[in-house]
């Protein structure tokens, strides 16, 4: 067996770790891991493999930044050749192994979908039913071209047969970033990030803004500013600025003022380990993405989401997310509501345990695994 995985951006290595390494069960299992390259900087991308103790890719793309279509088009080709040269060395895929719902991920299983290989989705199902996002469309065309979808909570399987597709086909899984999270925290735990920082554990938000709704318009983005240095009279604010969200500060003019501001850290983007020694003793996190909501809820620690709407919507139903939209109001008022302690208490979504990898790594070797729950279950 020969199984190919793709990563391309951030979110995608900490799906893709302890799929590698449950897979170290099945030593008859050749594994090629390519990076297509859609994330280069080196703290966006090879601090994780680091960090996270992945093997260096085996095939690298260097695709790069771009427009979708420029970039899903050079993943596309790229994947491509790959898979093909496989398949004339003799040494053809049996199965590509895709994760999240990055341009990365749309494009790579194209390329091995058009060649009849057949494609495993991670994360899969899950939908937030707004197509102006860029991985609304990755996640639906990935589906609908895959016929192994693993999916992390019940709402994916919901939207899976809704959509048409096989309960033979469907596997509930659980959540493989909260296995890597779960694997690393303790150590996350023991850095000096906070006395780095001057940090007292739960005395803290952390912020991370990089969707382009938020960070494209000057007034949206200039209005969050002004919460951020407001809020952070009460409440100290950390915030590692992804390069699209800092240069989109710069351009507004709207980098001084932050960055200024006596209470709030502007820090690059952040590694694994030191991210989540953050996260995970904050009192509250501000965030527009979909990984975080997912993690805060495994932390218990109270999300503010800057969404009109989730994929993920049992971090709201179970966990501690809250929708907040563009609602700056809202967004004031949950956080004072956090602050003065009465925000709402979460719980960890079931298979959110630490053992979906292994769970998958099974599927993906054709071990025996349990039956999907039934309808009405
Ligand atoms: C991508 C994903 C998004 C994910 C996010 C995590 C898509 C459609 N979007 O968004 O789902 O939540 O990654 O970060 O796939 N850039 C750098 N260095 C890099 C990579 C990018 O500076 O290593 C800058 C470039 O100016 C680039 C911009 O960031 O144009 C956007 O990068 P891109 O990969 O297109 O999308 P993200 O916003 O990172």
């Amino acid at each position: 067996m020969h199984l190919v995985l793709i990563v391309g951006a951030r979110p995608n290595f900490m799906k893709i770790a302890p799929i590698m390494r449950a897979l170290e069960a099945f030593p008859g299992v050749r594994k090629t891991l390519i990076h297509t390259g859609q994330h280069y900087d080196p703290n966006l991308s090879d601090v994780f493999f680091k960090e996270l103790g992945i093997s260096a890719p085996d095939i690298s793309l260097d695709v790069g930044s771009g427009s979708h279509g420029k970039q899903t088009a050079d993943v596309l080709v790229g994947v491509e050749k790959v898979l093909q040269d496989f398949h004339l060395q003799g040494n053809p895929v049996t199965r590509l192994v895709v994760v999240g719902d990055v341009n990365s991920t749309m494009a790579a299983t194209l390329a091995a979908a058009k060649l009849n290989i057949p494609v495993a989705h991670v994360e899969a199902g899950l939908r937030s039913g707004d197509r102006t996002m860029p991985e609304e469309i990755n996640r639906i065309v990935t589906d609908s071209i895959c016929d192994m979808l693993l999916v992390s909570e019940p709402d994916g399987v919901v939207n899976l047969r809704r959509e048409g597709h096989p309960d033979k086909n469907i596997y509930l899984v659980g959540n493989v970033m909260i296995d890597t999270l779960l694997h690393q925290v303790t150590a996350a735990k023991g850095l000096s990030t906070l006395e780095n920082f001057q940090l007292t554990p739960q005395r803290y938000g952390v912020v991370t803004l990089h969707r382009p709704s938020n960070v494209d318009h000057p007034e949206s983005l200039q209005r969050l500013v002004q919460v951020l240095c407001d809020i952070s009279h009460r409440m100290k604010i950390v915030f590692p600025v992804h390069p699209r969200t800092r240069r989109r500060l710069e351009e507004f003019g709207l980098w001084q003022e932050l960055s200024d501001s006596p209470n709030v850290v502007c820090l690059p983007p952040l590694g694994y380990l030191e991210f989540l020694c953050l996260t995970s003793q904050a009192q509250a996190i501000v965030t527009d993405s979909g990984g975080l909501q997912e993690e805060s809820t495994a932390l218990g620690v109270p999300c503010l989401t800057m969404r009109e709407n989730t994929e993920r919507p049992i971090t709201v139903s179970e966990g501690t997310s809250t929708l907040i939209g563009g609602d700056i109001e809202k967004l004031k008022r949950y956080l004072s509501e956090i602050i003065d302690g009465k925000y709402k208490q979460g719980r960890c979504p079931e298979l959110w345990d630490g053992q979906a990898a292994e769970r998958i790594s099974r599927i993906l070797c054709n071990q025996p695994v349990k039956p999907m729950p039934s309808e009405k279950s």
